[in-house]
């Protein structure tokens, strides 16, 4: 079965029992400073599981291109990818555990036609706060699960929040415990070395999840775990994975996703897929499928945040192509079509970036090109003695040759550098914009904090105070909000003045003075954007929508969250406009 067959059974399935089909979130999330990515189709659901009514109802369910840069160096093996889609199903506050699992079973054995022998679930053993899930357990075995197809586990493995187990929650955050659905691979054989008997989550590679419910009905709070108002089903499962359970073969790499890829690699390198452990026909055809994702839906390779993980991803993939002796750009001009095709098809991106992504691509591999043959030759001369993790980084520095490659390189030398103090040289020299974001590599938790959330009223004072001044031309081409800043990038082919960014502010913190109410109401997509309402991806939402009003001065499609009044924000300043080439600006504002 395709992968896109797959997807559109599950949205069908999901849709006939009353869930609202909506966009999945762009993969890098617009509002949501703290994450790079989206990493998880729960991600955009969080202020409604937390309890705020959504646009589309109590039923929800899509599909979600998902980014884990945690994952990139897990790459390598049959069933990690970096990027990959999750679909997921949401109730809530209305159906719960009785309905979901059945559904869950039914999509999986019916519609899919996996054996009920090869499927195994799991359930939450209990902790102090939460008991053993014998209700999960009696509806499993009422479906015809057998006993010796159900295991117990503690949080570890079956409890879900974005912190991890109970005891990792922050207060404010929310989870729940789990039951997840794994496909056993008969014919991979069990290794002792990962234990005496193989179970589903063993290491081996006999048992692969393929779904994972989680019954997100508690809230941390200074006292514990306290149940939240309503109880949700929050669920996801990797496609790719899905496709190659259906498929009975564990190598996701075969699946018709990547298919393409690896033949397309296979003819240009002139070798063929060996499907070993690290291939690196696996890591370019992954790496190189998440950045075409990301450079379609408009991040473009640089030294910081979601650009550098873009930059890491085509320069890993580049090496990759060298370790198999072939032409990096032949290799990535031959995959990037078929890559463009699947996510266009899908409704993900445009099937108009085609050019802009292999342009960005080839300029990308040209810079690299030049810096790496530097730094190749640079290790050739040095003395092996001096090769450590300060000549790592002075490689980093000066070329961008980043250090992972200089570390599998040596490792062919039997050299091993020092992570740690690599790090450490690292997070002495890196740069501010750096430093406020490396909590965010970790994936971090979606921070709606006091801050960020003033930042974000205020970006759209910014957003409607641009357009008041420099005209209907300018548009929202991205935005970006840390507790230090805002940052807003527009199109505009001029360069404003000094005079009208002053007005700019000035507009701005004239709103904030009259402390104007900021409301939200729940609109016909279609009809509000008619009416002017301000849009950023006006594709990327549901068809019935959230508006946020400040006053009557701004009117804009947004998830939120926002202040209730603009008076609490205090002053803003712009401290920085600039163009970010081909007709786009970043502006910068703060709090004075
Ligand atoms: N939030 C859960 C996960 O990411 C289920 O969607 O696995």
């Amino acid at each position: 079965m395709k992968a896109s067959e797959i997807r559109s059974k599950y949205l069908k399935f999901f849709e006939s029992r009353g869930h609202a089909v909506i966009p999945a979130a762009p993969i890098i999330p617009p509002d949501d400073p703290t994450t790079l990515f989206t990493s998880s189709g729960m991600q955009q659901m969080v202020p409604y599981l937390k309890g705020e009514p959504h646009s589309m109802g109590k039923r929800i369910v899509d599909s979600q291109p998902s980014f884990r840069s945690e994952d990139i160096e897990e790459v390598g093996d049959n069933r990690h990818t970096c990027m990959f889609e999750m679909l997921g199903n949401w109730s809530l506050g209305d159906y719960f555990k009785k309905e979901q699992l059945p559904w869950v079973w039914e999509f999986l054995t019916k519609e899919l036609g996996l054996s009920p022998d090869k499927l195994y679930v799991t359930l939450f053993e209990g902790n102090d706060f939460v008991e053993k899930d014998l209700e999960a357990y009696k509806i499993w075995q009422s479906l015809g699960v057998k006993d010796d197809h159900i295991f117990y586990y503690p949080g570890k493995k079956n409890w879900w929040s974005r912190a991890g187990t109970p005891d990792q929650m922050p207060v404010g955050e929310i989870g729940g415990p789990t039951s997840e659905v794994f496909f056993e691979f008969t014919d991979v054989v069990h290794d002792s070395k990962y234990g005496d008997k193989c179970h589903p989550n063993c290491d081996c590679g006999r048992f692969m999840e393929i779904g994972n419910s989680v019954f997100m009905a508690y809230v941390k709070t200074e006292k514990g775990l306290e149940p939240l108002p309503a109880q949700n089903v929050d669920f996801g499962g990797g496609l790719e994975r899905l496709v190659a359970a259906v498929n009975n073969d564990p190598d996701v790499f075969k699946i018709d996703m990547f298919s393409s890829l690896i033949a397309a690699i296979e003819k240009s390198s002139g070798k063929k897929y060996e499907g070993v452990y690290m291939s690196p026909m696996r890591v370019v055809a992954d790496h190189l499928r998440a950045a075409a994702f990301m450079i379609a839906q408009g991040t473009e390779p640089s030294n910081k945040l979601q650009g550098y993980i873009l930059r890491r991803l085509l320069r890993r993939a580049a090496v990759r192509v060298r370790l198999l002796g072939a032409d990096a750009k032949l290799i990535f001009k031959e995959c990037i079509p078929a890559i463009v095709k699947e996510y266009s098809d899908a409704g993900f991106i445009d099937a108009s970036s085609l050019d802009h992504v292999q342009a960005v691509v080839i300029a990308e591999l040209d810079k690299f090109g030049k810096a790496l043959d530097k730094g190749l030759k640079e290790i050739e001369r040095t003395d092996i003695n001096k090769i450590d993790a300060q000549f790592a980084f002075n490689l980093y520095q000066s070329l961008g040759f980043p250090y992972e490659i200089t570390r599998d390189l040596l490792a062919e030398k039997n050299i091993t550098l020092d992570q740690a103090e690599f790090d450490k040289i690292f997070a002495i020299h890196k740069e501010g914009s750096r430093t406020a974001s490396a909590g965010m590599f970790k994936g971090g938790l979606a921070d709606q904090g006091e801050i960020t959330t003033k930042y974000h009223t205020a970006t759209h004072l910014l957003h409607q105070a641009l357009y008041d001044v420099l005209g209907s031309e300018i548009s929202q081409a991205g935005s970006n909000i840390t507790s230090e800043r805002l940052r807003f990038d527009y199109t505009y082919s001029g360069k404003p003045t000094a005079e009208q960014i002053k007005e700019i502010g000035s507009i701005i913190n004239t709103k904030i003075k009259a402390d104007l109410p900021v409301v939200k109401t729940i609109e016909d997509k279609k009809m509000a954007l008619e009416s002017g309402v301000k849009a950023f991806f006006a594709d990327k939402y549901p068809d019935k929508v959230s508006v946020y009003r400040i006053g009557d001065y701004s009117r804009e499609l947004c998830g939120g969250p926002h202040v209730e009044r603009t008076g609490v924000i205090g002053a803003i300043e712009i401290y920085k406009d600039e163009s970010l080439g081909s007709g786009k600006r970043r502006i910068y504002a703060r709090l004075k």
